[in-house]
This record gives structure tokens, C-alpha cells and sequence, in this order.
């Protein structure tokens, strides 16, 4: 008897089936994989299991019973858990306090200590090491994610949902992360992932169940499957990238940075080190390193949404370090932010306002303070057409970007931020969450700006990603620029020296 099945799932958002027909059955001990491009109804398909949205049609049975969670707490009941992409986790609370936040229960007093040890036990056992007195919002993306295990765990959950749980990780909290779900996976725990990298679903899965419009195509055994078929069902055709030829990078600098700092309070350590760096026109350089390595704020001393407190920054020749960041737009640097939802996007509003967030108040789309909505519609058509968004339903340009998928939210920001004016892309995390096909395509995208003489900093936890798009390679440990490599001579293992901190010569600088 399978841990979980569910049959015929239907589930339509105004008319428009999100899911259609859907079955997917896991066993006690299996990992088994969700694989769809944006949109294909994934996250819905989840959200259906956990209770937070009722089907419209279709039966889930779970250990063998008929069931129908009315509420997300229903679900956790019957021992289900699920971790969601953006977390809820309370950051001013510590990890302890998150871990049994709502799970009192009947119980009149809770006996923390109890709880606390309890927590130690789980963690020890399934490696998930955290330190529960510490402040949630203190803690790497990785140790949180960890928290939300626990506290799944911590609810008797047998059978965890992890909607893209790895793409904000780093290739090495993703190994450890891994292990964690082995040895789950060992002692008998049914997982469902989503994930949109292919040569994970072949290293950690048993099994994949393939989602496409919102049906179930294919349900495969990994062992006796390959990425390319994987691909090919998920696209529902092979995909055959075409690579663009790449352009030499000019001698012209576009943007340069000298002697850059940016002090931070905490621990007397610096953000940002006495940063050099020129990116050329026509140059995507790439910057890799361990996340928290100052990368972030590198993006938005550029960006003007922090001050540096040492150094100069210019573009295209004139000093930019007075400048705000509405007039650091409207020079020609755009950017890209890793966190969506805090930077980039407003969600509450419709696509088409999102799309001329940054624009709004000039030609064409406003004209003697009157906003021509038409123009801003059209603008969003475009976008929508040429990177492929899905919008929700019927209402196109007009759904709210919260109602949409994941990656389709990132495709509106991508195509905002692409723009013919840009000149100086900040492109931080560009592809996380997007599926292969739209990966690529923004891939061939980035190389075109580049070949057209514009400049892109490219900053990305994947390696993959960096090496195949980059010109140069600078590589950040500690706020500080540790070398930076020519695109023939840069490989992974030179770049991870790098990042751990060490020189060349083997020695720390
Ligand atoms: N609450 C909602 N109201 C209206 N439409 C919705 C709602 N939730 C999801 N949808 C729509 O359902 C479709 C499937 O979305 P879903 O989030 O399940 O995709 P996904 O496979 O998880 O994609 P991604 O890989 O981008 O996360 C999308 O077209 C989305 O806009
Ligand atoms: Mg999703």
C-alpha cells in the first residue's frame, strides 16, 4: 500500500485548470521527484495535499484512508509537512520557539525543556544540527531551512513536501542537505521535491512524476531514465539549445570600482574590502563565492540602495557615488535581486504595473503626469510574449503577480530589467527557480546584451551557470576579491581554492 496516493486531481483558478487529471502515488521510503516547467502546477498540486487549497475533483488517500485536509493544521495532523520556497519562520523568535510555535496542543503548559531536548534528539539523528537558543533571524538561508525540517519532524510528519528547497542553497549545503534526506528517506519517510535541476532529481530520486499543463505525463523509475528524457517529457519535445557566437569585450570600461568599503557594524569585520574591479562593455564578468561573502552588497553599492563608506564607484566615466538609485536606473544599470519578493516586486499589483515599477512616471508611459495605460499593457504584452510568461487565468496582463507560479513571477522581473535601455545588467541569481527551457533561454539572453557592447555582473551560487557564461571570473571570500580568472583559465577547481579563502601559493592572503 502506497504511503500516498492521489488520482484524478482537478483544480481550476477562474475557469482555467491549473491541475487536471493528476496522479501521484509515494511509497513509505521513497524520495520521489516533481518535475514541470513554470507554471505546470506543481506548488497548486502541493498546496492541494497540504490542505491550503480543496480540489475540485479527484480522490487522495493516505496510509490506505480517504482524505481531505480542509486546512493546512488538518494535514499536519495526519502527519504531513511541508516546507515552503519563501519560509515562515518568525525571525525574531529563536529556533527553539519556531519549533513549537502552534504544536501546544492540548497540552495546558509545555514543558520546554522537554521540547528542547526532544528537538536535540531529532537533530542529532537526522544531522539537521542547529542551535536552538540562537534568533531565527540570525541564521544562514541553510540552518533555517533546517528549523522548518525540525519542525515538521517535530510534528510526527511521515511524509514531507519540499517545494524547490534547494534553490537557495549553496552546491555544498545542497551535498549536506542530501544526506539529511537519505537518511529520512532510511528511516522510512515518504518525500516529495520539486526541483527544476535535472542532475539532482537523477542523484537524490526513485522515482519522477512529470507535470505538463497541469497533467500528469509521465511517472518514471530515475534509474531507468536519463536528463534528456526527463527534459523531453517536461517540454514535451527535446530541447536543442542553439548558442550564441560570443563577442570579444571591448577595452572601454563601463563600470569601475576603487578601493570600495562598506563597514559593517557587526563583528568589526568589513562588508565590502577595499573592492577593485572594472567590468569592460561588452564583458559579462562573473562573480562567484559562497553566499554571505559580500556578494549582496556588492549588487547594491552598485545599485545605490547602500552607501559605500570608502572608495569611488563611476560609470561610463563619471562618478556615480552621489547618486541615488532611481538616477542610477535611468543611467543604465539595472538589477536583478535574489530576493523577489523584498526588492523587485510589488505583489499585490497587476503584471503590467510591475512591469513599469521603475518607469512609470516618464516617456512613453507618462506623459504631463498622466499615466497612457495602454502603452504600460503593451509593454507587459511584449514581455509576456517574448520570455514566455504564464499569467493566472484569463486575466493576462492584469493577474496580480502574487496569483502566479514562482518562476513566472522572476520572468516578469527579468524582462523589466532587460530592457533596451539597460546598460549594466546586476544580474543576481537570474535563473533561481526558472525551468530549464527559460533558463536557457535567459542564458542566450545575457550573452546577447554582452555581444551588443552592454556589460553584466554576473552574481550566482551556481558554478555551472558562471562558467558558462562569464568572460572573467572574480571570486569573493570575506568582502574581498581573492583573484580573478580568465574565462580559459578558470576552472572549478581553481575557483573553489578561491572561495575558501586560500591563494594560489596555498597560503591565505
Ligand atoms: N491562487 C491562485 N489564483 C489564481 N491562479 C493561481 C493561483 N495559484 C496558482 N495559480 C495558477 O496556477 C498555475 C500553476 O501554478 P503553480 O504555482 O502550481 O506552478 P508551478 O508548477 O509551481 O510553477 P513554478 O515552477 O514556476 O513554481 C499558474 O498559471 C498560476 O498562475
Ligand atoms: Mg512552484
Amino acid at each position: 500500500m502506497p504511503l500516498l496516493e492521489m488520482k484524478h486531481i482537478t483544480k481550476a483558478f477562474s475557469g482555467v485548470y491549473a491541475n487536471e487529471d493528476v496522479t501521484l502515488s509515494v511509497e513509505k521510503g521513497e524520495i520521489h521527484a516533481l518535475l514541470g516547467e513554470n507554471g505546470a502546477g506543481k506548488t497548486t498540486l502541493m498546496n492541494i495535499l497540504f490542505g491550503i487549497y480543496q480540489s475540485d475533483g479527484g480522490e487522495i488517500f493516505y496510509k490506505g484512508e480517504s482524505v481531505r485536509f480542509k486546512s493546512p493544521a488538518d494535514a499536519i495532523s495526519h502527519g504531513i509537512g511541508m516546507v515552503h520556497q519563501h519560509f515562515s519562520l518568525v525571525n525574531r523568535m529563536t529556533v527553539l520557539d519556531n519549533i513549537i510555535l502552534g504544536s501546544g496542543g492540548k497540552k495546558e503548559v509545555l514543558d520546554r525543556k522537554q521540547a528542547s531536548e526532544e528537538i536535540c534528539s531529532l537533530a542529532e539523528k537526522y544531522g539537521l544540527f542547529v542551535k536552538p537558543d540562537e534568533l531565527v533571524g540570525s541564521l544562514s538561508v541553510g540552518e533555517q531551512q533546517r528549523v522548518e525540517i525540525l519542525k515538521a519532524l517535530y510534528r510526527k510528519a511521515d511524509l514531507l513536501i519540499l517545494d524547490e528547497p534547494t534553490g537557495v542553497l549553496t552546491p555544498q549545503e545542497t551535498e549536506n542537505f542530501f544526506h539529511v534526506l537519505r537518511r529520512l528517506k532510511d528511516e522510512g519517510h515518504g518525500i516529495i521535491i520539486i526541483t527544476h535541476r535535472l542532475s539532482e532529481i537523477m542523484a537524490i530520486s526513485e522515482r519522477v512524476t512529470i507535470l505538463r499543463d497541469g497533467k500528469s505525463v509521465k511517472n518514471l523509475v530515475t534509474l531507468n531514465t536519463t536528463p534528456e528524457e526527463l527534459s523531453a517529457y517536461m517540454i514535451g519535445r527535446p530541447l536543442s539549445p542553439k548558442t550564441e557566437d560570443r563577442k570579444k569585450t571591448s577595452k572601454e570600461a563601463a563600470l569601475s570600482l576603487e578601493g570600495v568599503s562598506l563597514s559593517k557594524k557587526r563583528a568589526g569585520k568589513m562588508a565590502l574590502d577595499h573592492i577593485c574591479l572594472t567590468v569592460y562593455k561588452g564583458e559579462i564578468l562573473g562573480i562567484a563565492g559562497v553566499e554571505g561573502n559580500g556578494q549582496k552588497e556588492l549588487a547594491e553599492v552598485i545599485t545605490g540602495i547602500r552607501k559605500h563608506t570608502e572608495g569611488n564607484i563611476s560609470f561610463d566615466g563619471s562618478a556615480i557615488d552621489s547618486r541615488s538609485v532611481r538616477e542610477r536606473f535611468h543611467k543604465g544599470i539595472s538589477y536583478i535581486s535574489d530576493d523577489r519578493h523584498m526588492d523587485s516586486l510589488v505583489v499585490d499589483m497587476t503584471v503590467t504595473e510591475n512591469m513599469i515599477l521603475r518607469t512609470y512616471n516618464r516617456l512613453p508611459f507618462s506623459k504631463k503626469w498622466i499615466l497612457d495605460y495602454k502603452k504600460a499593457e503593451n509593454r507587459a504584452l511584449e514581455a509576456i510574449e517574448e520570455y514566455g510568461i504564464r499569467t493566472s487565468g484569463k486575466s493576462g496582463t492584469r493577474t496580480p503577480v502574487k496569483l502566479m507560479s514562482g518562476g513566472n513571477q522572476q520572468k516578469v522581473i527579468l524582462s523589466r530589467e532587460i530592457s533596451k535601455e539597460a546598460r549594466l545588467i546586476v544580474a543576481s541569481q537570474p535563473t533561481r527557480g526558472l525551468d530549464i527551457g527559460a533558463t536557457e533561454f535567459v542564458h542566450q539572453t545575457l550573452i546577447r546584451q554582452k555581444n551588443q557592447g552592454k556589460s553584466v555582473l554576473l552574481i550566482s551560487a551556481d558554478l555551472d551557470e558562471i562558467l558558462t557564461l562569464s568572460d572573467r571570473i572574480a571570486v569573493m571570500f570575506e568582502g574581498r576579491i581573492m583573484g580573478i580568472l580568465n574565462r580559459e583559465e578558470a576552472d572549478v577547481f581553481k575557483i573553489g581554492l578561491y572561495m575558501g579563502g586560500v591563494t594560489e601559493e596555498g597560503g591565505r592572503p
